[in-house]
């Protein structure tokens, strides 16, 4: 462990993200008591609120606060009216802002069904799969595709005649991000829910789009590093029905950015929905670990939302901290929260509206704190 501990920025932000941020504070606080914390967090405003009430996205000091902290905890961003003068959300300094300026170029999703969540495929709650057939990570590039900011308009009297969005598919973006999803694979202590198969998956359209065919070369290129792992493709329209009805046939994918931004979503649905679905940006310097249900405008102030995503997050930070630093004693606490979430799914499931229950961020929050406590160090 490092004497000062380790310094956490959390950026809040829109919408519902302070709610379920307060909620890992408080697991965090949690985790912490009886001994000297680990970590010190320290919150920061910014986001499409903060842009409309002070005019800017968010402040230098924040900003330089994120790239010096060893871990950065993101709520959400984003909030309806909120936008800059250049049409981009306001706030987005704070996710692809970062995800450039700090290079954050993989964005680790897990997608893995605890027993006692359900999942509302076809509008009901259901736990048709058990559970162990849903277990694997998605890793999407992160800073390019077309999120590169490469991007404008043509107009002519005033009226716009073309838009462009640039693909940009590099051999660098490309290596680092597969390499990333072969690392991934190799450290996890297990394979495919199906045959127990190391296997990273190739998710593109290299059928029709040039920039997959590289993407794809550089895959295989890649994946000659790693010969104890198994290759397989999948065109990404098609991955969509077997994702969805073959779930257990997946470890570990990887794909760009626009498609890895789709299928994440469409992959959290086989974990109970968004409500449990963590990501993390993870560069070579620094992370970023966030819920990716975004602010939910709707919710907001309503202290209704689920906050497990924000735990899962909180669990893939510390579990980042600790590989990164060679730190058992945080393994041991990322490895106590996990079982602490496992315990309090296992046992009634998360009770919040998004399962069918009723029961309040707070209160759901309140519970795994608990059941933090009542884990052995
Ligand atoms: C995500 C989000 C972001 C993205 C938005 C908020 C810019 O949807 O993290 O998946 O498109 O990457
Ligand atoms: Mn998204």
């Amino acid at each position: 462990m490092r004497a000062a501990g380790y310094t956490i920025a959390a950026f809040p932000g829109d919408g519902t993200g302070p709610e379920v941020v307060r909620e890992g504070q408080k697991v965090l606080d949690a985790l912490a008591e009886g001994g000297p914390a680990p970590w010190t967090v320290t919150t920061y405003p910014g986001g499409g609120q903060y842009y409309l009430a002070k005019g800017r996205e968010w402040d230098p000091e924040s900003e330089a606060a994120a790239h010096a902290a060893d871990a950065i905890l993101l709520g959400a961003v984003g909030w309806p009216g909120a936008t800059l003068p250049n049409g981009d959300i306001a706030g987005r300094a704070l996710v692809l802002g970062l995800r450039e300026g700090l290079d954050l170029y993989s964005n680790v999703r897990p997608c893995r069904l605890y027993p006692g969540v359900k999942h509302r495929i076809s509008g009901e709650y259901r736990s048709v799969w058990s559970p162990d057939r849903v277990d694997m990570v998605i890793v999407r590039e992160n800073t390019e595709d077309l999120y590169t900011p490469a991007r404008g308009r043509l107009s002519r009297g005033g009226e716009t005649e073309v838009a462009v969005d640039t693909r940009l598919i590099t051999r660098k973006g490309s290596e680092r991000v597969v390499r990333r999803a072969f690392e991934i694979a190799t450290a996890r202590n297990r394979g495919a829910p199906d045959d127990g198969v190391k296997r990273v998956t190739c998710v593109d359209k290299s059928n029709v789009l040039e920039g997959c065919r590289f993407f794809r070369e550089t895959f295989d290129r890649v994946a000659a590093e790693f010969p104890r792992i198994e290759r397989d493709y999948a065109y990404v329209d098609a991955f969509t029905q077997w994702l969805i009805r073959n779930p257990e046939r997946y470890n570990v994918v990887v794909t760009t950015n626009m498609m890895g931004d789709i299928v994440t979503d469409l992959a959290a649905v086989l974990q109970g929905g968004m409500g449990f679905a963590s990501g993390g940006n993870i560069g070579d310097a620094h992370g970023m670990f966030e819920p990716v249900h975004g602010s939910a405008p709707k919710y907001a102030g309503k202290n209704q939302v689920n906050p497990y995503a924000t735990f899962f997050a909180v669990e893939q930070m510390l579990r980042w901290l600790a590989d990164r630093h060679h730190d058992d004693g945080l393994r041991r606490q990322a490895d106590r929260l996990e079982r602490a979430l496992a315990r309090t799914l296992a046992d009634g499931g998360s009770g919040t509206y998004d399962q069918g229950g009723s029961a309040t961020t707070r209160e759901a929050g309140d519970r795994v704190a608990a059941a933090v406590r009542s884990e052995a160090r």
